[in-house]
């Protein structure tokens, strides 16, 4: 696997001292932050959006690479995932992480009048939209959609269709705080096994007890809410998280 990532969702901080959150984080030794967007409609839960993530833009310096220190990991979990990926971009998202299953289901992907927005809307055009608006682009599936529907995506012609990462959802999205759901590790087992240096991110339930069958399923992208957010040692977490991907 690629070297690890460790990426604390700040959806289990204080959302009254988020710029302070994310300066800890950055602290604490994170690589990434982790933005979780909920739009009430894809996930029963509402947090925040492009304004907000803009004002914490100011508390953790931009990335001078692609996927470089400090970069801004939005977890998209709405349900018109292109229609907000320019305001995303221009408040400085780094990464914009969609649903599969919210690219499939979205209003301009089911409405065939108008060619040009549908198009767009299928996963690949959206990845291709995303790298034209100058982010990294991730692909999200649900614990309930299978990892086969990602293979036809990860081995488009056009490199500027391809997603800069996959992420395994290890809960029903929605919460913090959740139970890691074991069961999802055959398909990052199935995605490390094709891709030796794709980033493969997992999110929901990671911590000390069940990161190391994560990392030896071949997750490199560790997202960790509560697990940080709610140590005595968050510092002391993050190197655990991180060692138990490189060893
Ligand atoms: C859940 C979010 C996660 C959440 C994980 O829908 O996508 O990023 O913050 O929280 P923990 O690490 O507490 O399971
Ligand atoms: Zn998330």
């Amino acid at each position: 696997s690629p070297p690890a990532i460790i990426n604390p969702s700040v959806l289990s901080a204080d959302f009254a001292e988020l710029g302070k959150a994310c300066r800890d984080a950055m602290d604490w030794s994170s690589d990434w932050l982790h933005l979780d967007v909920m739009d009430g409609h894809f996930v029963p839960n509402m947090t925040f959006g492009a304004p907000v993530i803009g004002k914490l833009r100011k508390h953790v310096d931009k990335p001078t690479e692609a996927g470089g220190k400090g970069t801004f990991d939005c977890h998209m979990m709405i349900a018109e995932p292109m229609r907000w990926a320019s305001s995303f971009r221009d408040v400085g998202a780094d990464m914009y992480c969609f649903h599969y299953e919210a690219a499939m289901t979205s209003v301009a992907a089911k409405e065939p009048a108008d060619k040009d927005t549908s198009e767009k809307c299928s996963p690949k055009s959206l990845v291709r939209y995303i790298h034209e608006l100058g982010m990294q682009a991730g692909i999200a599936i649900k614990p309930g959609t299978s990892v086969d529907v990602l293979w036809e995506i990860l081995e488009a012609e056009d490199e500027k269709e391809r997603p800069d990462m996959v992420l395994v959802m290890t809960v029903e999205p929605g919460f913090g705080g959740q139970k890691f759901m074991a069961n999802q590790l055959p398909k990052v087992q199935a995605l490390r096994k094709n891709y030796p240096n794709l980033n493969i991110e997992v999110d929901g339930g990671l911590a000390e007890g069940t990161i190391d069958q994560a990392a030896e399923a071949g997750a490199n992208v560790i997202v960790a809410g509560s697990a940080v957010f709610g140590a005595k040692d968050p510092a002391h977490v993050i190197s655990v998280l991180r060692e138990a991907v490189n060893k």
